[in-house]
């Protein structure tokens, strides 16, 4: 297994769509080991292919407060959602230490392959249900700070440049 490097917005790469995933392979296995190695370490409860610059549709979350209950998400489509949405706050791998307020649906039901490419369906709610729209927004290019205002997201960005700059000159 091996640690990779997380995409920071405003990094373009961060905007790409993924395709979906063709086969449930070795390669994906591999791939899906290092992406929970990656998020355990940085102590995120979800990770989607695209913040590791692999375009494909996967996700691997663990929402668990023992950290021991990996799930695996490969071409998730949203089958259902409730009606009524919450607000709540969110992070992400990609943009650390940032942290605002999300209006998400309160339950989604997901369709979704898993390791070994089993069809099967989770109903969420809760930090599961947030973490799972959060993730298959990453997914279509979309990262949380997309949906602040115009002026909370120009400092969300300012913040991150300067940070990179900061970082780079060491
Ligand atoms: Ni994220």
């Amino acid at each position: 297994m091996a640690l990779l490097p997380i995409l920071r917005y405003p990094d373009p790469r961060l905007l790409k769509v993924a395709r979906p995933v063709a086969t449930v392979d070795d390669r994906i296995h591999r791939l899906i080991d290092d992406m929970l190695e990656t998020m355990y370490e940085a102590q995120g409860i979800g990770l989607a292919a695209t913040q590791v610059d692999v375009h494909e549709r996967l996700i691997v979350m663990d929402v668990s407060a023992q950290r021991d209950a990996p799930l695996v998400l490969i071409n998730p489509e949203l089958v259902a959602r409730s009606e009524d949405m919450d607000f709540g706050e969110e992070g992400c791998l990609s943009v650390p230490q940032i942290y605002d307020e999300v209006q998400r649906y309160t339950r989604v039901t997901v369709r979704a392959l898993d390791r070994l490419g089993q069809p099967r369906e989770i109903a969420a709610e809760g930090v599961m249900s947030v973490c799972i729209q959060h993730e298959m927004d990453h997914l279509i290019g979309k990262v949380f700070v997309e949906y602040l205002s115009p002026l909370k997201r120009n400092r969300v960005r300012s913040k991150m440049l300067k940070r990179s700059r900061d970082e780079a000159r060491g």
